[in-house]
């Protein structure tokens, strides 16, 4: 199979590179990527010389680099996206080009050349939140942040494509992944190194919003798994069911670099905030066979490890 993975030298798209070169020997792997402020080839330096896999530097709202590059593989899986909410509630101007016109772009390219499927890579901040229950599949989608309409927008018009074009659309909407080479301008990476270089850690409002976290890798294999047995038009909630307040995820940080809590700080909270992401992910587990395989605890110490090496 050759895909187009877009997005790859970002956190997700890069680690799914690694284990889709790992787990597939004789697939090709082109990653567009705009190498913006959050990704980076040295994400992908492992592999960079893998004979299977090539680099093409270049935005995904560019009509011509896209249809080139989609007329050499079989499926397109999009990553790329701006995806910092806070950069969204400053400006949206950047994540409706590239979330939602870019989408339509690799969209029209999985229509052009008759592509096998196309994945769009969405997120679990699509339905907004909710203080009780689960979202599945079904629920209304309610977003909170420019950042999260974007992605909103992007699922719709994936959705429209296949109700019109036939286009073979599969999105998947995920929980808050952790693992490495995330930019540090996410909670964990973000509170590590800050705290490696002797600041403190500003937690928004009381530190009590909730998010599901899951280790990226379980990310990657339900991404392989929906590439391959995923069903056409379909949406697939990928979530681990582990529910973790900010405030829990701070303090667990300290406690593996041993500092004491009072290098936290609550500082205002951020407008919209959006108080708990909760998705059921019974549809993957009963249709795909999927389930989070990293335990909580020591993947979630593991990480903090892997940035506690990198960023000294
Ligand atoms: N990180 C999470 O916890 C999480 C959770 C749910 C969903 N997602 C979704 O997963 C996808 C990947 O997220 P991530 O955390 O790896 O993001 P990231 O910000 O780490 O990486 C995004 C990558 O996309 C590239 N990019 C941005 N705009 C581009 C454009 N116009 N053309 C080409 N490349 C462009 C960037 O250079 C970067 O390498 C996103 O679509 C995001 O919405 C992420």
């Amino acid at each position: 199979m050759r895909i187009l993975v877009t997005g790859g030298a970002g956190f997700i798209g890069s680690n799914f590179i690694r284990y889709m070169l790992g787990e597939h020997s004789d697939y090709q792997i082109i990653n567009l990527d705009k190498l913006t402020y959050a990704g980076d080839l040295k994400n992908c330096e492992d592999y960079a010389n893998n004979r299977n896999y090539e680099f093409v530097k270049g935005d995904i709202t560019n009509i011509q680099l896209v249809y080139k590059l989609a007329g050499k593989v079989d499926v397109i899986i999009n990553f790329a996206a701006e995806t910092h909410v806070d950069n969204s509630i400053k400006d949206p101007t950047e994540f409706l080009k590239s979330n939602v016109i870019g989408t339509q772009i690799l969209l029209d390219a999985a229509k052009k050349y008759g592509h096998e499927r196309y994945i769009q890579i969405s997120t679990d901040e699509v339905y907004g939140d909710t203080e009780n229950g689960f979202f599945t599949e079904e629920s209304i989608l309610k977003p909170s942040s420019p950042y999260s309409a974007s992605k909103a927008a992007g699922d719709m018009l994936s959705l429209a494509y296949y109700r019109t074009y036939k286009t073979p659309v599969i999105i998947s909407r995920c929980s808050n992944n952790y693992g490495p080479c995330q930019y540090p301008e996410k909670l964990v990476p973000f509170f590590i190194k800050k705290l490696l270089a002797g600041e403190n850690v500003p937690v928004y409002g009381d530190g009590s919003n909730v998010r599901d976290w899951l280790h990226v890798i379980d990310h990657c294999r339900a991404v392989d798994l929906i590439l391959h047995k995923g069903k056409i038009g379909e949406v697939y909630n990928v979530g681990a069911n582990e529910e973790h307040p900010n405030i829990e995820i701070t303090k667990k940080i300290l406690a593996i670099l041993d500092l004491p809590e009072d290098r936290i700080k609550f500082v205002e909270d951020r407008p919209g905030h959006d108080i708990r992401y909760a998705i059921d992910s019974t549809k993957i587990q009963n249709e795909l066979g999927w389930e989070p395989t990293v335990g909580f605890e020591e993947g979630f110490r593991e990480v903090v490890e892997w940035y506690k090496n990198n960023f000294i």
